[in-house]
């Protein structure tokens, strides 16, 4: 193990010094209530037209939306329509809408709904892009290294930080597998932050997703390929979603609250796209591979048994994280800030009724999840801790009921 984790960090030492010459950008950003009117502008700018329009079924009936559609029909922008995606988007949904876009000659994309939606549209761009390579065969990293036509993302979730990360995350419902394909060229070309199209977010997918966003911020700091900017970025993550998160759960329409979620999932976006996650999120993809738990959940639900579980190596960027939030006074220990601040992402999970443990582990996947889990995070994600597979197996079990 200990020439193992001598491999982990060699390979995160290049990547994190490959990706100073990576090409990340940001996308434009059309930000406030109403943004959404202004993106048929963008779309007729570049020459997007005719557009497959990626949508939830759910987000198809707001209001919001069809004021979008009439602006498009006004425009002149010719739209195909997919609405199949399915929560943990599937090779299959990519596929299907990759025949419509492809039969209709379309010159772009636009996914608006979760991260569900948006991974959808940046897989679609990704084959339009490389038609020879399957979606499996561009999984991990910069395995696309094309321009995609134009893409443009619109969360309805705050949220998975898709519209400005390089990652696109597809699932195999035959093998179980849940796996992201990463690469700059995955960055959408405009992503538009309106937060009025979170409004009608349930309270549950409210928490669920809002936990997510605050596991990216917590997942990135604490990893070892931060830089300033990325650093910055997650302490105003942390800080946004903690202040906010639990007021969009009990009034959903505080556009205020829901407009500083939106932003705090971008920025955790940009910290993790750069820094990475960790173990919560490879313990999560599994889980949404084996049982369909929804991504938000099951990271909710995880993220204090991994930060217990890293122990002293987390300690300080998690007392860090805790004087961001000022949760004790600035003389406590370490020990104690970083337990403070996972007894902080308790009471939130309990504030907003996530559960403790996740209902329906079978004891027989144990070993495979945590083989999986294993193998999507070493050599790859500059966890504070190298965990073996027993250790997180071990993960596993605690979180069982
Ligand atoms: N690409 C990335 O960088 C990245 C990062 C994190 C997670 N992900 C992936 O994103 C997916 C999860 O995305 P998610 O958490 O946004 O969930 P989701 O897209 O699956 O949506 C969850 C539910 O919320 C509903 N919904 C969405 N917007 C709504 C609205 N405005 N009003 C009412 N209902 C609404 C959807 O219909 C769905 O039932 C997972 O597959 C996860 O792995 C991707
Ligand atoms: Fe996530």
């Amino acid at each position: 193990m200990i020439f193992y984790a001598l491999f982990c960090r060699t390979y995160q030492f290049i990547m994190k010094t490959a990706s100073y010459f990576l090409p990340f950008h940001e996308p434009e950003l059309l930000t406030g209530p109403g943004s959404l009117e202004r993106l048929p502008e963008r779309i007729l700018e570049k020459g997007a037209n005719p557009v497959l329009l990626v949508v939830s079924r759910t987000v198809a009936r707001l209001p919001e939306y069809e004021v979008f559609r009439a602006g498009l029909d006004r425009a002149d922008i010719r739209t195909v329509v997919y609405e199949g995606t399915v929560p943990n988007p599937t090779i299959a949904n990519a596929e299907e809408a990759l025949a419509l876009y492809l039969a209709n000659n379309c010159k772009g994309i636009i996914g608006i709904g979760g991260g569900s939606q948006m991974d959808c549209a940046k897989a679609i761009g990704a084959r339009v892009a490389r038609p020879a390579k399957s979606i499996s065969a561009m999984r991990g990293v910069l395995k696309v290294r094309k321009r995609l036509p134009p893409l443009f993302l619109v969360p309805t979730t705050a949220g998975t930080g898709s519209e400005v990360t390089i990652a696109a995350v597809l699932s195999n419902p035959d093998t179980h597998e849940k796996y992201a394909l990463n690469d700059p060229a995955l960055i959408p070309a405009v992503a538009v932050l309106d937060p009025l199209l979170t409004i009608g977010l349930p309270p549950s997918i409210t928490a669920a997703t809002g936990m997510d966003a605050l596991t990216h911020a917590i997942e990135a700091y604490i990893g070892r390929s931060n830089t300033n900017r990325t650093r910055e970025m997650a302490i105003r993550a942390t800080r946004m979603i903690v202040a906010n998160v639990n007021t969009a759960y009990g009034d959903g329409g505080d556009v205020e609250a829901r407009d500083k979620m939106l932003t705090a999932s971008y920025y955790a976006g940009i910290a993790f796209t750069r820094a990475y996650v960790g173990y919560v999120h490879a313990i999560a993809h599994t889980l949404g591979g084996f049982y369909g738990i929804a991504h938000g959940v099951a990271n909710a639900v995880i993220l204090p048994y991994v930060l217990e579980a890293y122990g002293k190596k987390a300690e300080k960027s998690l007392a860090e994280l805790a004087d961001a939030l000022s949760l004790t006074d600035s003389a406590a220990s370490d020990y104690e800030k970083a337990a403070a601040f996972i007894r902080k992402i308790r009471a939130m999970n309990a504030e907003m009724k996530i559960p403790e443990k996740i209902d329906g582990i079978r004891p027989e996947d144990i070993p495979v999840m945590a083989d999986r889990a294993f193998r999507e995070a070493n050599p790859l994600y500059p966890v504070p801790r190298i965990f073996d597979r027993e250790e997180l197996a071990a993960l596993y079990r605690v979180i069982s009921v």
